[in-house]
């Protein structure tokens, strides 16, 4: 193939979902299947590069000479990604929950007699994606991807701009055959330097090499 050669580079790439315990045995999910970070983490390591996966709970095989690093929580994945650190670039293809519970209980919440609703209360987690930018070793390209039912094109340049990142990869979800779940997506990548990019429908496999392009066109510049 004609791809760019990313040898020499070290890729933090994170994906899947995040559960946030409510008890021992309920959590708070998302629909992320891993598919999309997966593709860019076994793309990436077939053109050389050193990658770190840091994975929420997915079930999908490790991609090939990729280290794989397992986690459950927002926190832990906050934890888990700054660790990784530096890096050249790092790509935030995971569906992260913005909120968790304040803390998890620690035996199962029982329902009582008569009760018919409960409250729980959720705390804001803190911002993989804004921290890894602001980091004193901030990778020189970080990408985030931004999953929307509407407004896409106005909700990704707001994150591109307040999270201070370089590309945004955006993508419509909330319809069959693209996003979450499915083996096919399409992207728009908005760059902070103001070029936009569609890329697909395709297979995620295809678009992880697509969006590797335009990383490796900025790293080598
Ligand atoms: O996993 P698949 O089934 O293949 O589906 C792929 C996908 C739809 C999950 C993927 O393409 C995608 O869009 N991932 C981001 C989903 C998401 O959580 O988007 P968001 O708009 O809520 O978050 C925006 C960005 O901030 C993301 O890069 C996210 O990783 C990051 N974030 C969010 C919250 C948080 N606390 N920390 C973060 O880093």
């Amino acid at each position: 193939s004609t791809s760019a050669s990313l040898s020499g580079l070290r890729l933090v790439v994170s994906a899947g979902p995040t559960y946030e315990d409510i008890d021992p045995v309920r959590f708070i999910g998302n629909r992320s299947s891993g598919k999309m970070g997966f593709a860019i983490a076994g793309a990436a390591a077939r053109r050389g590069a050193q990658v770190v996966l840091v994975a929420g709970p997915v079930s999908l095989p490790t991609p090939a000479d990729v280290q794989r690093v397992d986690v459950r929580s927002a926190a832990q994945m906050h934890e888990a990604v700054l660790a990784a650190l530096p890096a050249d670039a790092y790509i935030g293809a995971a569906a992260v929950a913005d909120f968790a519970p304040a803390q998890a209980a620690s035996s199962k919440i029982k329902k009582q007699a008569g009760q018919d609703s409960m409250t729980l209360t959720l705390v804001r987690t803190r911002d993989i994606l804004a921290d890894v930018a602001d980091h004193p070793h901030r990778p020189r390209i970080v990408v985030g991807f931004a999953a929307e039912t509407d407004h896409v094109e106005a909700y990704a340049r707001g994150k591109l701009e307040k999270k201070r990142l370089d590309l945004i990869a955006a993508n419509r979800v909330g319809m069959a055959g693209t996003g979450f779940e499915s083996d096919d997506n399409a992207l728009t990548v908005y760059a902070a330097d103001g070029a936009v990019h569609a890329l697909g429908p395709a297979a995620k496999t295809q678009l992880a090499d697509a969006l590797l392009d335009l990383i490796a066109q900025r790293l080598t510049e």
